[in-house]
């Protein structure tokens, strides 16, 4: 069983992925650390992250950087949304992804194009949304829990610029597939988005 969680950031579709993964007891692969890996390796070696011949170059990371917590932080995220624009960059990444998707007994996948590019045969496809605002107080309250203080403005500012950047981009944009289920979480604590999500799964199997 392939399940397919896509949605932008701060919608919960990781918290959602692994719980599923979880529930189903199947391995999961978030996907986002991919590129973040790529944006890191980018910013280590001072490459320029809008030209494709050096963001194509960071795509043979050891894996060890995935372990990496400063792959997590806003500044990764940021670049990894602007080296992710580029399609030589995506096809680096593709063959890892589908692999992953079709082991044998199936996987959870999250991203931005699992249910569109990486797995379009997926058996359950979930779209997880949740308003801006939302999401952006999230990542704030996040943000401060790690002690690091600014504006929800500039989260809220950030999340936009993000999500232009993915769903604008020519190649394997951020939308859901036809076929995907929308869960929108703005209203829902983790365990009900969890149940939700499981919900639909079930409801697909
Ligand atoms: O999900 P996460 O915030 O970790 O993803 C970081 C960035 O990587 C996203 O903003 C997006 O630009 C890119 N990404 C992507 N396709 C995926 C996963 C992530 O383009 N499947």
């Amino acid at each position: 069983m392939i399940i397919a969680v896509d949605g932008p950031a701060a919608s919960g579709k990781g918290t959602i992925a692994r719980a599923l993964a979880r529930h189903y007891r199947l391995p999961h692969l978030d996907t986002g650390l991919l590129y973040r890996a790529v944006a890191a390796t980018v910013i280590r070696e001072e490459f320029d992250p809008s030209s494709e011949t050096d963001a194509v170059s960071a795509c043979s990371f050891d894996d060890y950087i995935l372990e990496d917590v400063w792959l997590k932080s806003e500044e990764v995220g940021k670049v990894a949304s602007m080296v992710s624009v580029h399609p030589l960059v995506r096809a680096a990444l593709l063959l890892r992804q589908r692999k992953f998707a079709h082991q044998p007994g199936g996987a959870v996948l999250d991203g931005r194009d699992i249910g569109t590019v990486i797995a379009p045969d997926a058996d359950v496809k979930l779209f997880v949304k949740a308003t801006p605002m939302i999401r952006a107080q999230r990542r704030h309250m996040e943000l401060r829990k790690q002690g690091i203080l600014t504006s929800l403005d500039k989260v809220l500012t950030d999340i936009r610029a993000r999500d232009e950047r993915d769903a604008r981009r020519s190649h394997s944009p951020m939308v859901p597939a036809p076929d995907a289920l929308l869960l929108d979480t703005s209203f829902l604590s983790i365990e009900a988005a969890v149940q939700k999500a499981i919900g639909l799964v079930d409801g697909r199997m």
